[in-house]
C-alpha cells in the first residue's frame, strides 16, 4: 500500500511515517525490511514497469494488484528472498486484498517471470526507462547537461547511499571519534574536515555518543557548506533555509557565531531546535518565507548568508527515490524561480563585502550554474568567488560513492558596483 501511495502521488517518508504510527508494534527488524522494500521499489520502479508490461497483455484495471506485483518482481529480481514465498504470499495478498479473481494472473505473472529472467530483465533494460529506472524527461536532461556522464550520475542515483558522519568538534576530536568506533569495532574511514564514512550502514542510536550530540549523519557533500562560508568568531549569519538544521548545526560547530535559522516550514524548524539541542548548540529560530524580508528582517545586514535553496533534489534522489517520480518537468522552472526570488532578496541583506553561499543538492543547470550566471548578470555588485579546498572547479560535485550531488557558488557583495556590468533596468 505504501508503494500504491507513492504511484498515487504520495512521499514515501511520510507514507512509511504514517505506517510506523499506525502499527507501533512493528519490530525495528519489520521496519527496516518493509523500508528496504518500498525504497528499492521505488528505485527500480522505471524497470520494474518495463518488466510487468511485458508480462500482461492489457494494461491494470486495478492498481492496488500492480503494485503488489511490483513489489513481488522487486523482490525476485533484486533481493535473495525465496522465490516461491515470494510467489505465495503475492498470490495471498492479493485475496486479502479483495482482490481474488486476480490471483491466477498474478501467480502466472511471477511464474513466467522466473523462468524467463534473464531475457526478460535484458529485454526490459532495452529501452531507457528500464535501463536507468528514471522518467525519460530526468534521463533527457542529465544526459543534455553531462554527455559524459550522464550514465555515471544516472546510475549513482540508483545506488545505496553511504552512511557518513560529521564529528561535533565541539565535543570531540576526529582522532578521539575514531577511537571510539575502533573500540566498538565499527569499521570506518576517514573523508576531509570533519566526515567519516561508515563502512556498512547502521542504525544511528547504535553509534557511539550520538545521543549525546557526539556526531550527526551528514552527507560529505553537503559537510563543505560551513567551510566554504569563511566563518570567523562573532559574524553574525543566516541560514535562510535552515531545516532540519544540518548545515546550521555545523556552522555552529565551527565557529562560535551569531546565527539566525529561519525556514518557511514551523514544523521543520522544531527538528532545528531538536537537532541543536542534542548537539547543545543555540541559534535564534524563526519560521518564515525568507524572501519576505519584511516579515522577519529587523535591517541589521548579515557577514554571512547561507542559501540551501528549495530544489528538485536530483543530486541526492539516492536517499528519496520516490522523488523521480514524483517531480514533473515543468517543476524545474518552478523551482529555479523560486531561487531567484530568494537570492534576489537576501542580497539586499547582505553587508558590503559580506559573502552569501548558494547552494542547491541538485545536478539540474537551471537550479545551479544558470541560475548563477543569470544572477551575475543582472547584480552589479556581486563577484563570483573561487571555492577554496573544494574537490570540483566550478562547484557542481556529482554524486558518486562517497558524496550526494550538490552544487555550490560563493558570492561576494562588492562595496561599488563594478564597472561595464549589466544593469537590471
Ligand atoms: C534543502 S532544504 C534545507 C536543508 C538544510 N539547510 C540542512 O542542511 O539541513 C530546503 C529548506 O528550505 C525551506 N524553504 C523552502 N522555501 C523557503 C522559503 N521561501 N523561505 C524559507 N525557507 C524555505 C524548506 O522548508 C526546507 O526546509
Amino acid at each position: 500500500m505504501t508503494l500504491l501511495a507513492v504511484l498515487r502521488g504520495r512521499s514515501l517518508t511520510s507514507e512509511l511515517t504514517a505506517l510506523w504510527q499506525g502499527y507501533p508494534s512493528f519490530s525495528v527488524q519489520d521496519r527496516g525490511a518493509i523500508q528496504d522494500l518500498a525504497y528499492g521499489a521505488c528505485r527500480w520502479l522505471g524497470t520494474l514497469r518495463a518488466l510487468l508490461g511485458a508480462l500482461v497483455e492489457r494494461p491494470f484495471k486495478d492498481a492496488p494488484v500492480e503494485a503488489l506485483l511490483l513489489i513481488a518482481l522487486y523482490q525476485l529480481g533484486w533481493t535473495r528472498a525465496a522465490a516461491h514465498a515470494v510467489v505465495d504470499s503475492a498470490v495471498t495478498c492479493c485475496a486479502g486484498l479483495g482482490f481474488g479473481s486476480a490471483k491466477g494472473l498474478v501467480n502466472g505473472v511471477l511464474r513466467t517471470f522466473l523462468r524467463e529472467r534473464e531475457q526478460r530483465l535484458a529485454r526490459a533494460r532495452a529501452s531507457d526507462i528500464g535501463r536507468f529506472s528514471y522518467p525519460q524527461w530526468w534521463i533527457d536532461r542529465v544526459r543534455l547537461a553531462w554527455p559524459q556522464a550522464y550514465a555515471d550520475v544516472l546510475d549513482a542515483g540508483n545506488a545505496h547511499p553511504p552512511l557518513t558522519l560529521r564529528v561535533n568538534r565541539r565535543r570531540c576530536s576526529l582522532a578521539d571519534y575514531r577511537s571510539r568506533l575502533d573500540a566498538a569495532g565499527i569499521e570506518h574511514l576517514p573523508l576531509a574536515g570533519d566526515a567519516l564514512r561508515i563502512a556498512r550502514p547502521m542504525p544511528v542510536q547504535r553509534l557511539p555518543g550520538f545521543d549525546e550530540g557526539l556526531v550527526s549523519v551528514q552527507d560529505w557533500g553537503a559537510q563543505f557548506a560551513a567551510p566554504l562560508l569563511d566563518l570567523r568568531p562573532r559574524l553574525r549569519v543566516l541560514d535562510a533555509c535552515a531545516a532540519p538544521g544540518g548545515k546550521s548545526a555545523h556552522i555552529l560547530e565551527s565557529e562560535a557565531v551569531e546565527l539566525l535559522a529561519l525556514d518557511r516550514d514551523p514544523l521543520r524548524l522544531r527538528r532545528v531546535q531538536e537537532n541543536l539541542d542534542r548537539l547543545r548548540l543555540s541559534a535564534m529560530l524563526v519560521a518564515a518565507d525568507a524572501a519576505d524580508l519584511q516579515s522577519w528582517w529587523d535591517g541589521r545586514s548579515f557577514d554571512r548568508i547561507l542559501l540551501d535553496a528549495p530544489c528538485s533534489a536530483s543530486g541526492v534522489v539516492r536517499r528519496h527515490p520516490d522523488i523521480k517520480w514524483l517531480r514533473r518537468d515543468q517543476d524545474i522552472a518552478q523551482l529555479a524561480t523560486e531561487q531567484t526570488r530568494l537570492l534576489q532578496a537576501l542580497w539586499q541583506t547582505l553587508a558590503p563585502g559580506g559573502k552569501l553561499l548558494f547552494v542547491t543538492c541538485s545536478v539540474f543547470p537551471e537550479e545551479t550554474h544558470a541560475q548563477i550566471t543569470a544572477f551575475l548578470h543582472t547584480q552589479e555588485d556581486a563577484e563570483h568567488l573561487p571555492l577554496r579546498d573544494f574537490p570540483q572547479a566550478g562547484g557542481q560535485l556529482l554524486p558518486d560513492e562517497e558524496h550526494d550531488g550538490f552544487f555550490y557558488a560563493l558570492l561576494e557583495k562588492r562595496p561599488q558596483p563594478r564597472h561595464g556590468a549589466k544593469s537590471d533596468a
